[in-house]
């Protein structure tokens, strides 16, 4: 049975959301598939497992420096296995932005890391005003105002396309 590492970094956990889907999809297909927060990620035995996952959310326009620094420390293991790379962010809403090629989050992270992954994944997220504090709700309305989104403070979007996330897990499952 492949063994599946899926290291992830979320602030509100909406990329785990994403994460345990695609476990959901990996284990039916046959997968064992392991979920681990970068954060939390010190001891993690890289090598051990067949493919590696990474994925992370975009925080205003950026991916977390603990992404960056998991990538270099596990860097020589990730090109000697199938692995993959997505990123979450509300951009890839937009038509023209939605694929890795064209969504600006994922391709700079390409040409900061250098690393290129065998799957690329980009996935619009959410927003969820009444969870957010303060400052982080009416800075993400003031960029929604100016990108067209949801401005309504009572607002939960999920913006995310659960099918494009399933058949993310499916190319994961056959590299
Ligand atoms: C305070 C804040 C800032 C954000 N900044 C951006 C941004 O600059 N660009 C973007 O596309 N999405 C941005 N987002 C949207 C997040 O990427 C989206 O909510 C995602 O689902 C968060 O995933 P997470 O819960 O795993 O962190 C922002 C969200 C919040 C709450």
């Amino acid at each position: 049975m492949p063994k599946i590492l899926i290291a992830y970094s979320t602030v509100d956990g909406h990329t785990l959301r994403i994460c345990s889907r695609l476990r959901d999809v990996l284990e039916r297909a046959g997968h064992s598939v392991t979920l681990t927060e970068i954060s939390e990620s010190a001891n993690v035995d890289a090598p051990a497992f067949d493919k590696i996952v990474v994925g992370a959310s975009i925080r205003y326009g950026r991916h977390r420096e603990e992404v960056f620094e998991f990538v270099q420390i596990h860097r020589s293991t990730l090109e000697r296995k199938p692995n993959a790379f997505f990123s979450v962010n509300v951009v890839a809403r937009k038509p023209g932005k939605d694929t890795p090629e064209s969504n600006p989050y994922v391709q700079r992270f390409r040409r900061k890391t250098r690393w290129m992954p065998t799957e690329l994944g980009v996935f619009a997220g959410k927003i969820d005003y009444p969870k957010y504090a303060l400052i982080d709700r009416y800075m993400i309305r003031f960029i929604m105002w100016l990108t067209k989104g949801p401005t309504d403070l009572r607002t939960s979007v999920d913006f995310t396309d659960w099918a494009q996330v399933d058949a993310f897990a499916h190319r994961i499952s056959l590299m």
